[in-house]
């Protein structure tokens, strides 16, 4: 049974099974919920409420190298971490090629200038902080830290990254309007988080994150970055002619990520098919 499958062809099949011979259906079902399985057998497939994927896993022997994350289960509801880092891990898409982390945020007080070092803690051979989907956010001292969701310069500036990586330096200057003239103000605190733009516009994000810097509730506010990870370091074509090809299940194919900052490639189930396609049988 291929990883793989069509709902619908399931559906159809459970159907006429059901027509055809009711007893059997009673033996084809736990079938049906094994080929739903996303992990490698007697394997963890889910942490708290994320869902792991092969080739991510928790224990020896379940998942790929590079792709080990953690679950902690000392939080109310147990969380997903990359490896033994800090880096929450809030989903996985098998699809996309794409995960989101939570990094956290980052304090920043200082005179007029301040540089600092902004780093996720992950592989750079496998993950990717892509500067296409993500923005940093600075936002400022309470009270000039903007809380309508604005970041225009004032109480909140936004900058686009210099390139895809996962360690930066960034250099913050805080300045003061005064009578038309703006001057270098003395000490600053800011809050430095990197954020996807896509989930800094929904829902109000904006305005919440900035709340939340306003009144000192940031750190355990969860924010999303965007991740891209390839299953291979190697172009489809010669992952393909490779003994390391990861497209194993029936109804799946490679795909490399197509943008210019980021190499490598990954698995995807073919149109219409869910499932893993990095997973053969059981
Ligand atoms: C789990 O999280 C707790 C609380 O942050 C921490 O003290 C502990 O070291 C973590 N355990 C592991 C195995 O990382
Ligand atoms: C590609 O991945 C292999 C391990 O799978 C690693 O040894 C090699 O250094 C990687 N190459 C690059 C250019 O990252
Ligand atoms: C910086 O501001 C935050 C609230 O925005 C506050 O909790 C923190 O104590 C401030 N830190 C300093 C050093 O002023």
């Amino acid at each position: 049974m291929a990883l793989c499958f069509t709902p619908q062809n399931h559906m159809m099949r459970v159907v006429a099974i059901a027509v055809l011979h009711l007893l059997q259906l009673m033996a084809v079902t736990p079938v049906l919920h094994a080929a739903t399985n996303i992990a490698l057998p007697d394997c963890i497939s889910k942490c708290g409420e994320v869902s792991v994927p092969y080739p991510f896993d928790i224990g020896a022997g379940c998942y790929r190298e590079g792709f080990q994350l953690t679950c902690n289960e000392t939080y109310n509801v147990p969380k997903l971490f990359v490896g033994n880092t800090r880096a929450e891990v809030l989903d996985i898409s098998l699809h996309d090629g794409k995960l989101y982390i939570n990094n956290g945020v980052v304090s920043v007080t200082g005179s007029n200038r301040y540089s600092m070092t902004w780093e996720i803690p992950l592989h750079n051979t496998i993950f990717t902080v892509s500067s296409v989907w993500n923005n940093f956010l600075v936002m400022g001292e309470h009270p000039a830290v903007a809380t309508d969701g604005s970041c225009s310069g004032v109480g909140c500036c936004e900058a686009s990254m210099p390139g895809a990586g996962s360690l930066y330096s960034n250099e913050l200057a805080s300045f003061q309007a005064r009578n038309h003239m703006i001057m270098e103000e003395q000490p600053f605190n800011a809050t430095v988080v990197l954020v996807e733009k896509q989930w800094r516009d929904k829902n109000d994000h904006s305005v919440l994150l900035q709340k939340a810097v306003s009144d000192g509730s940031a750190q355990s506010m969860q924010i999303k970055t965007a991740v891209k990870w390839s299953f291979s370091n190697l172009s489809c074509a010669d992952a393909q002619s490779s003994s390391d090809y990861g497209c194993r299940s029936y109804n799946s194919y490679c795909h490399d990520h197509c943008t210019g900052e980021s190499y490598g490639s990954f698995c995807r189930c073919s149109y219409g098919y869910e499932g893993n396609p990095y997973i053969v049988k059981f």
